[in-house]
């Protein structure tokens, strides 16, 4: 025998930790399959779908990896994150998308996931930006800012997205133009893709307006989402009328700072916060920061 685990002596107290809790990885595990770098700062990657996982679009699961073991007893816990699924509903695996935070608990480890390698994804996705916490409306609009542009990589490419609206509006804003290539280039797929394109229909995808902002670097469109709508700077760009609650909805993904401030402008236009209980006019989410 070479191998040298089989000869390592276990201490008494990993394992009582092992018998005490059965290892939590194995029935949750599910494997890399692709991972894209985007910035020093941001990534994208997909796993295997568990084939029982449903979710609607929007939704989010807790995914993360195993934990150092405890220096005294050995034992390793899994640390967990929530995260946005990206991917729709429809498709066979599924899409994240992160921040690397350097010193992040988490994400400074799950930055170095390969395709082979294996994450814990616990089966049980719930959130609030979904569509049955709206009520129905003419336009839909999707803001996002950083990685909060995850949730609505799965919403737009949902057929019931253009299927319930005659609008879908979706902005993003980052601070600099490589920020928004995920997002860029999802947005290209959903327009260019045949199999997307057949998905959704030709008439569906012409109700999709894409509008992208960068706050400090220098880009065709410049500054605050929320700025933007309080000076009424996106309406004369886009050419339509303000937002109010008799034909706007809204879904918000972004910072706790963003989050608050846009839902003073919704509220502003009249718009009043939805949940899954009680759907309203628009609803909340924080986007994954670390
Ligand atoms: P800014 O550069 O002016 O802070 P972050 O990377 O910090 O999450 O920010 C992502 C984007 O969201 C940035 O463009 C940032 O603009 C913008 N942002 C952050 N906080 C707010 C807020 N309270 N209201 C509007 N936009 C915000």
């Amino acid at each position: 025998m070479t191998d040298m685990t089989e000869h390592s002596p276990v201490t008494q107290a990993a394992a009582a930790a092992v018998n005490a809790t059965p290892s939590p990885v194995l029935p949750d595990a599910q494997t890399v399959t692709q991972v894209t770098h985007w910035t020093d700062r941001l990534f994208s990657f997909r796993v295997t779908r568990p084939a029982s996982l449903r979710f609607r679009s929007g939704e989010f699961v807790m995914i993360g990896l195993m934990g150092d073991p405890d220096p005294k007893t050995g034992k390793q816990k899994p640390l967990l994150r929530a995260y946005s699924i990206a991917s729709p509903s429809w498709d066979e695996e599924l899409e994240f998308y992160s921040i690397k935070v350097q010193d992040g608990p988490l994400t400074s480890k799950l930055q170095h996931i390969t395709p082979g390698d294996q994450i814990i994804l616990r089966p049980k996705p719930v959130g609030t930006l979904v569509h049955d916490a709206l009520l129905p409306g003419k336009r839909i609009w999707f803001f996002a800012t950083g990685t909060g542009f995850a949730p609505f990589a799965s919403l737009l490419r949902d057929p019931q997205t253009y299927e319930d609206y005659d609008q879908v509006i979706i902005t993003h804003t980052c601070r600099d133009v490589a920020e928004l290539e995920y997002g860029r280039q999802l947005i290209d797929s959903i327009r260019s893709d045949e199999l997307l394109g057949e998905l959704i229909g030709a008439d569906n995808l012409a109700k999709l307006t894409y509008y992208p902002t960068t706050t400090r670097e220098e880009s065709p469109k410049m500054g605050r989402i929320t700025a933007l709508l309080q000076d009424g700077t996106v309406f004369r760009d886009l050419g339509i009328d303000t937002i109010t609650p008799e034909t706007d909805r809204a879904m918000v993904c972004g910072s706790i700072g963003l989050n608050t401030d846009l839902k003073d402008v919704l509220e502003g236009f009249g718009l009043e916060e939805g949940a899954n209980s009680e759907p309203k006019h628009y609803v909340v989410e924080k986007a994954f920061v670390g």
